[in-house]
């Protein structure tokens, strides 16, 4: 009886100390009564409570199905179908320097595939990380830092016949030279 105890607070401290998971590949959105209605992209990071999950980002004011990243880092987070986008929560609005608006948002949802969320970030990007070696054979493989997350989905669309990547591997090593040029900030 009392060794049961233990064991279940043993595995109940991962969970508690890892409540922030990334998707490991894009992830069927569920709305609360189950539906679909949207997608999470690979990479995207989610704070989990109680088997529900809640995603932070921001959206452009009049095309709310778009989260990003951040307003001047357009990483795509999620897509969503507009209906569902009357369930976000605005914390914050602000006008870029181009006059765009943006909103600040929290939305709660499911996930249909919630295994498939990975509490290391590490673990997210090996196949694309060997994948962008290809870049090296005609000039330096570029350190993602030296262009910005909105720079990366251009180039690679130029380059990728260069290195004959698919078109699902374009999108694959542009997502991740985009999250991974945040770090060298
Ligand atoms: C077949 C050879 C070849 C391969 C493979 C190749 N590139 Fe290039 N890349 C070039 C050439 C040539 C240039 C310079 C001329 C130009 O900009 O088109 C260039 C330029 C670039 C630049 C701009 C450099 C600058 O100084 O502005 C970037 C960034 C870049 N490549 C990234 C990539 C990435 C990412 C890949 C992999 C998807 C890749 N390249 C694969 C030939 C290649």
């Amino acid at each position: 009886m009392f060794k049961k105890g233990i064991v279940l607070i043993l595995f109940a401290i991962p969970t508690m100390l890892f409540s922030k998971e990334y998707a490991s590949k894009n992830l069927e959105i569920l709305s609360m009564k189950n539906e679909p209605v949207g997608v999470l992209y690979k990479g995207a990071k989610v704070n989990e409570n109680k088997g529900d999950f809640t995603l932070s980002g921001w959206v452009m004011d009049g095309n709310e199905y778009i989260i990003f990243y951040s307003s001047k880092d357009r990483i795509k987070l999620a897509r969503l179908e507009d209906e569902f986008t009357k369930n976000m929560k605005v914390s914050e609005t602000k006008e870029d320097v181009y006059g765009v608006k943006w909103k600040k948002i929290d939305i709660d949802f499911k996930l249909k595939n919630s295994k498939a969320l990975v509490t290391n970030e590490n673990e997210l990007w090996n196949k694309e990380e060997e994948l962008y070696q290809r870049c090296g054979s005609c000039h330096k493989t570029f350190e993602a830092y030296e262009y910005t997350p909105n720079q990366w989905p251009s180039i690679m669309k130029t380059m990728k016949t260069n290195a004959g990547f698919s078109k699902k591997e374009t999108k694959a090593v542009s997502v991740y030279l985009q999250y991974e040029s945040l770090k060298g900030k």
